[in-house]
């Protein structure tokens, strides 16, 4: 299955709850949520109590990005305010055993980054304790930048080693720069959850998310 992942980052945060019924209602199953502390990344969004707030919106699927430093502070907080996926980076962990054991602990699903630099081979120990790896497609902390094209080698890498060790139904998701112009390459990658803010909000978002979707069908 293939899923489309609006970043609520481009959104009128004014309309947040309003934005995301649009972007669900035109048909995207997912909704993925962009927490930054000003630390990890060089910005700052929001936290728990907003992604409470819009759970009472919808019942899309939540897919929430940490972008924090030592996210096993927060976990709680982000599964009661109704997170469907907890990512955390992989940088951005002391002990990023510990911290996939203590998301899946919760009962919900465990995803785990990595930021451009990273090497995409860094993931294979960890394949066996997660259901999704996040390939970051640009410099984590801002929305509307440019996707970074060696993104797609480290797809095909990860895809490869998923293969291999019989991971078939890993998630892998790609984040930062996605739109019509270069979604079906990110696709035949080997990706399979697709996030695009700035390509969504921006503009008819009912419309931007009926042909991301089609793209991706
Ligand atoms: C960047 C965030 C992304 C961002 C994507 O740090 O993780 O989710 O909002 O926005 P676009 O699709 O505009 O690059
Ligand atoms: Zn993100």
């Amino acid at each position: 299955m293939n899923y489309l992942s609006p970043s609520v980052l481009s959104a009128d945060f004014s309309e947040l709850g309003n934005d995301i019924m649009m972007a669900v209602d035109a048909g995207a199953p997912w909704i993925h949520l962009d927490v930054m502390d000003g630390k990890f990344v060089p910005n700052i969004s929001f936290g728990a109590p907003v992604i409470a707030s819009v759970r009472k919106v919808t019942n899309a699927f939540f897919d929430v990005h940490l972008m924090i430093e030592e996210p096993s502070r927060y976990m709680n907080d982000f599964k009661k305010a109704g997170a469907d996926l907890i990512t955390v980076h992989y940088e951005a962990c002391e002990n990023v055993e510990a911290t996939l054991y203590q998301i899946r602990e919760l009962g919900i699903k465990v995803g785990l980054s990595i930021s451009p630099d990273t090497p995409a081979e860094v993931v294979k120990p960890y394949l066996s304790m997660v259901d999704m790896i996040l390939v970051m497609s640009v410099y984590p902390g801002f929305g509307g930048q440019k996707f970074i094209q060696s993104s797609l080698d480290k797809v095909r890498v990860i895809r490869d080693m998923a293969n291999e060790l019989h991971y078939d139904d890993l998630w892998i998701e790609v984040d930062g720069g996605i739109g019509a112009e270069n979604i079906v390459d990110v696709k035949e990658a080997g990706a399979n959850v697709f996030v695009a803010g700035s390509a969504v909000f921006n503009g008819d978002i009912a419309k931007n998310v009926k042909m991301l979707n089609d793209l991706i069908r």
